[in-house]
C-alpha cells in the first residue's frame, strides 16, 4: 500500500516549499494539486471564459485534457499536451483557479486523477481539499497555515525577487479574497480535516516546519 502525505491550508502557507522538501527527503512524488486548478483555469482564460459563466465553464472545462509528468524531480502540468508551468503563475489565473474550482465538473476530473497517482505511490500532496476528499484515509494529513499579512509579505518577496512589481496590500486583499472563496464554496471548502495536524508556520521556518512533518510520519509508517 502507498503510504500518503496530505498538505492543506490557505493560498501563501508555504504548502507547496514544504511538500517539496517532505518528498525530497522521504523520495515520495510532489503533486501539487493547485497547479492542475491553475491549468484548467488557463484553458478558460485562453478561452474567453468569464468567471461568472458557469454554466461555460461546466462545458468548456470537458475539453481540457490535464495530465502530469515529471523532469528532474519537477512537475510539469500539461493541457492538451502542451508543457503550461511557464503561464500558470501569474495572478490572473490563480484568481480564475480559485473562481472555477468550486465547479463539479472541473473538481471531478481533477480529482480522479490525483486520486489514481496516489493509489499506486507514496505521495505528498498538496491542495485544499487533500485530507477531506481526495485522500481521506492518507496516513498523515496537516493543515498548514500562517497569518495573512505573513503570507502576503512571504508572496511579495517571493514576486520581488522575481523582478515583478507588485504592492502588497493588494497582494493581502487578494490572499483574503481567495481564501473566503475556497473557505465558503459549497463543494469541498477549504477546511481542516478532523484528524489533520494544525501547524501554524508564522513564525516557522520551511525547514522546522518539514522536520515536524517529518516526524509525524516517522511516528505513523
Ligand atoms: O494552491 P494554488 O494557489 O496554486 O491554488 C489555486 C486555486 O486552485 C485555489 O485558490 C483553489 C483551487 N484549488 C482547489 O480548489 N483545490 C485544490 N486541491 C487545490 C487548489
Amino acid at each position: 500500500m502507498s503510504f500518503n502525505i496530505a498538505i492543506d491550508g490557505p493560498a501563501g502557507a508555504g504548502k507547496s516549499t514544504i511538500a517539496k522538501m517532505i518528498a525530497k527527503k522521504l523520495g515520495y512524488i510532489y503533486v501539487d494539486t493547485g497547479a492542475m486548478y491553475r491549468a484548467m483555469a488557463l484553458y478558460l482564460l485562453r478561452e474567453g471564459v468569464a468567471s461568472s459563466e458557469k454554466e461555460k465553464i461546466g462545458e468548456k472545462c470537458k475539453e481540457a485534457d490535464i495530465s502530469i509528468g515529471y523532469e528532474n524531480g519537477e512537475q510539469i502540468v500539461f493541457l492538451n499536451g502542451e508543457n503550461v508551468n511557464g503561464f500558470i503563475r501569474t495572478e490572473e489565473v490563480g484568481n480564475m483557479a480559485s473562481a472555477s474550482s468550486p465547479h463539479p465538473g472541473v473538481r471531478q476530473k481533477l480529482v480522479e486523477l490525483q486520486q489514481k497517482l496516489a493509489a499506486s505511490k507514496d505521495v505528498v500532496m498538496d491542495g485544499r481539499d487533500i485530507g477531506t476528499c481526495v485522500l481521506p484515509n492518507a496516513q498523515v494529513k496537516v493543515y498548514l497555515t500562517a497569518d495573512s499579512h505573513v503570507r502576503a509579505l512571504r508572496r511579495y518577496k517571493e514576486l520581488e525577487e522575481k523582478g515583478v512589481a507588485c504592492n502588497l496590500e493588494e497582494i493581502e486583499k487578494d490572499i483574503v479574497e481567495r481564501d473566503h472563496q475556497d473557505m465558503t464554496r459549497e463543494l469541498s471548502p477549504l477546511v481542516q480535516a478532523p484528524d489533520a495536524i494544525l501547524v501554524d508556520s508564522s513564525d516557522m521556518t520551511a525547514a522546522e516546519v518539514a522536520d515536524a512533518v517529518i516526524a509525524l510520519c516517522a511516528k505513523k509508517a
